[in-house]
């Protein structure tokens, strides 16, 4: 993938209903919905587990709690968590995002001002500068930094102490970390995606703080369209709730839901127009593959990088579409997920339709 390290990706930008990024209405509804507590925080076992002990633990020993670093997709719950943290700890929280941070003098300005104890959150942590970037490795393990005064060769390094602070970091992009700062955490959360019936789990909760009746179908049939993410679960259960409020009686059950998605283009797997759109056009113009990226790309009607970076990326966690040295190439299960039936010899050439379903 020729992600650019600075780019957020494509996704970010397109407020699709299905886009993991938040968007301004997510922005403005996700803090009620956040949950306030480990014990609220819905799936992550392992994750949550894990870190239970280290918060427990640096209570006990009065001590402030180790560096924390989350890494997962957007919306999985690294922001929440990072809250969790702080008032687990009973701590005050500071919030600041790598691209803030462009000079070391913004970290310098930041760190010198935190108390003791204090929850510093800084999200997207693989887009700090290098510089801030090196100061922070000191500030992370000796808690001192050294703010340089004056310019050239008459410039000197002003050692400063700081409190002994946690330092939660959140990225999407854990591989463009440099190791040195990986290092540097004590603790390390990978999130992943989360299971239907976590997320049906979710739906219920939301639901009840947005005082929405569901029954059990009904959040199933949302959970299952979610791709596995919170954020989108959330954000499907908010436009299920307008249709049942338009449509019926405002209560939300499997016919309900899946009515209202129907109309909103987000099929049973969660696949939008778009994402439909491309494996159409892979199955039905180009006989499921192996085709390249430009030509599938002008046969949607979109960019390169739109196909690439919006579509993609679930189309192959679905195990939907393949990514290969010679091209797309959709899966068996595409063919079936469309409801079509996969050419007698296809792509590669030799694996008919029965090897293909595993007949
Ligand atoms: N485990 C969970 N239980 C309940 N709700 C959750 C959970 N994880 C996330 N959410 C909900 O999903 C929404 C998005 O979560 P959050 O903002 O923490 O994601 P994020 O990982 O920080 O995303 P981004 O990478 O875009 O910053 C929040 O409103 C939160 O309520
Ligand atoms: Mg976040």
């Amino acid at each position: 993938m020729n992600w650019d390290d600075t780019a957020p990706p494509a996704d970010d930008t397109t407020g699709r209903l299905v886009g993991s990024a938040a968007d301004g209405e997510d922005q403005a509804v996700e803090a009620a919905l956040r949950p306030k507590s480990l014990a609220e925080f819905v799936g992550q076992e392992r994750v949550r587990e894990q870190l239970d002990l280290v918060l427990r633990a640096a209570r006990q020993r009065g001590a402030t709690a180790d560096h924390v670093l989350l890494s997962g997709a957007p919306g999985l719950g690294k922001t929440t968590l990072s809250m969790i943290i702080a008032a687990e700890m009973e701590a005050p929280i500071r919030i600041t995002s790598g691209p803030a941070i462009q000079h070391a003098g913004d970290l310098a300005a930041i760190l010198s001002s935190l108390q003791e104890g204090e929850v510093l959150f800084l999200d997207e942590i693989h887009r700090m500068s290098r510089p801030a970037e090196e100061m922070l490795y000191m500030a992370m393990e000796d808690f001192r930094v050294d703010v340089i005064v004056g310019k050239g060769p008459g410039a000197t390094a002003i050692p400063l102490e700081l409190p002994p602070f946690t330092l939660v970091g959140a990225t999407t992009r854990a591989g463009l970390l440099p190791p040195p700062l990986r290092d540097r955490f004590g603790f390390t959360a990978h999130m992943e995606f989360y299971e239907p019936a976590e997320l049906e789990r979710v739906i219920h909760r939301s639901a009840d703080l947005l005082d929405v009746t569901i029954d059990t179908a009904g959040a199933a049939e949302i959970a299952g369209r979610s791709r596995g993410t919170p954020r989108i679960a959330n954000r499907l259960l908010r436009r299920v709730r307008d249709y049942a409020q338009v449509k019926a009686d405002g209560r939300i059950n499997q016919e309900i839901a899946g009515a209202a998605l129907r109309v909103y283009e987000v099929d049973a797997r969660g696949l939008d127009r778009l994402d439909r759109a491309v494996l159409e056009a892979l199955l039905k113009l180009f006989g499921g593959g192996p085709v390249g990226l430009s030509t599938l790309s002008v046969a949607v009607g979109e960019e390169r990088e739109t196909v690439e970076e919006v579509a993609e990326p679930f189309l192959v966690r679905e195990g939907l579409l393949a990514r290969t040295p010679r091209g797309r190439v959709a899966t068996p299960a595409a063919w079936a997920h469309l409801g079509l039936t996969a050419p007698q010899s296809h792509g590669t050439g030799g694996s008919g339709q029965g090897d293909l379903f595993g007949a």
